[in-house]
């Protein structure tokens, strides 16, 4: 994928003509005269998101505890509804997905069932750059099964601080890991990992792998079953735009059904015999069998919306313009900001298939830059020490508002009187 961009103020305003997701802008509240690029920390409100919240919400005014059974999608059904409208963006089927819990919860839950230490395979395969809580729930795992962390936590090394090696992740698969656990795009820089690649090598050496695609889904198309992806977990409060703390999603490859969920609770049980309130666990052999407890329906309910727009526009074009516009934006950094007095550099690997929805600019005085974007009306977001990190999101970002931003990074260093 080549482009040729050029650097002036209506080129920006060309490509904005000619981007055919450019309608779906309307459908989102922007936050009054912002410039909104956190789209990676949480996504933005549509129309479509707070329709189906305020449907939910009524149900719960006109039918209270009818609206588990009653409505024309009743509560009770809405995880597995969920799941299967979802399943659709990851190359899953339907029964393979489900919406519950939160990301670290569903980290529990499935880390939990998948770690099955024995004989001398007593390790976790993890890396260094992980966001904390999946390493602290990975620690957790270890310590309740009566083993040491400190020896049974491999966490692969990074030479720059930023990037991973999948080389030297698959060098580290040996036949003393029972479980490999990786983020699909690293929080920080931005890193797209190949998980079909890591997926076949942890295979190659019996291992079972699950990925946290928290900053994937949504923006980067997935194909688990084509991979034969073992488990995956995602939040929904990023580029699937389902609102602050919204229910997260699990995905279990069918041929683990059968597998005892290590976390079970009464919502995990077959649909069908829940209600006769046996003491005996008898899990639901998919996804939702992994649920724990009653779903959280108001905070479910702004993805119905969500989730649709996301399909309308179709998960391909979502990519096309993300890597588009990412690539735009590093363009812009190298042409424009990259020599002195600006000195700016890129975080994120520059091959389009190796990096998510973010990009990750780099300045040794990236705490006071921050400020003066935020002066400016400009929401990235800042990772300390010296990353000012910038999602352009596919459905509601402007082309001219990258090229607006870039202006605004070059006046912070050099203002122009
Ligand atoms: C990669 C990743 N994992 C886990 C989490 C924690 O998610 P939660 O607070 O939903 O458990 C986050 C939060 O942003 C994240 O980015």
């Amino acid at each position: 994928m080549s482009y040729h961009f050029e650097t002036d103020e209506d080129y920006a305003h060309k490509l904005d003509q000619e981007d055919p997701l450019a309608r779906f802008r309307q459908r989102f509240y922007i936050p009054g005269n912002t410039i909104y690029m956190d789209g990676n920390s949480l996504g933005l409100l549509s129309k479509d998101a707070e329709n189906s919240t305020l449907k939910r919400l009524n149900e719960w005014k006109t039918q209270a505890i009818k609206g588990w059974l009653q409505p024309e999608h009743p509560w009770f059904y809405l995880a597995e509804e969920l799941g299967a409208k979802c399943a659709r963006l990851v190359g899953a089927q339907p029964e393979e997905v489900v919406a519950t819990g939160t990301t670290t919860i569903n980290i529990h839950a499935l880390a939990h069932t998948f770690y099955q230490p024995f004989g001398k395979r007593t390790k976790i395969l993890a890396d260094e750059l992980n966001f904390p809580s999946d390493i602290y729930a990975l620690n957790s795992l270890i310590r309740l099964r009566g083993l040491n962390p400190q020896e049974n936590l491999i966490l692969t090394p990074s030479k720059d601080g930023r990037t991973l090696d999948e080389n030297k992740i698959i060098e580290l698969m040996t036949d003393e890991v029972a479980l490999v656990f990786l983020s699909s795009v690293l929080y920080r820089s931005g890193q797209l990992l190949d998980i079909h690649r890591l997926t076949e090598e942890a295979h190659k050496h019996s291992i079972p792998i699950g990925f946290d695609c928290s900053h994937s889904v949504g923006i980067v198309p997935h194909d688990f079953d084509e991979w034969q992806t073992d488990f995956a977990l995602w939040c929904s409060y990023k580029y699937l735009n389902g609102g602050p703390g919204a229910t997260a999603f699990l995905y279990v490859n069918k041929k683990h059904f059968q597998l005892e969920p290590a976390l079970p609770g009464w919502f995990g049980y077959q649909k069908d015999k829940q209600f006769n309130m046996a003491l005996n666990f008898e899990h639901a052999q998919n996804a939702g069998g992994w649920q724990i407890s009653s779903p959280a329906i108001l905070s479910s309910a702004p993805l119905e919306g969500a989730l649709s727009i996301i399909l309308e526009a179709g998960i391909q074009q979502i990519r096309e313009k993300s890597v588009k516009m990412t690539s735009y934006l590093v363009y812009l950094v190298d042409e424009l900001l990259s020599k002195p007095p600006y000195d700016y550099t890129i975080g994120t690997p520059r091959e389009p298939q190796r990096r998510g929805g973010h990009v990750a600019i780099e300045h040794s005085k990236a705490d006071t830059i921050i400020q003066e974007l935020i002066r400016k009306g400009i929401v990235p977001d800042y990772r300390p020490p010296n990353i000012i990190r910038t999602a352009p999101a596919s459905l509601y970002t402007k082309y001219h508002e990258i090229w607006q931003m870039i202006d605004t990074l070059k006046q912070a260093i050099n203002p122009v009187t």
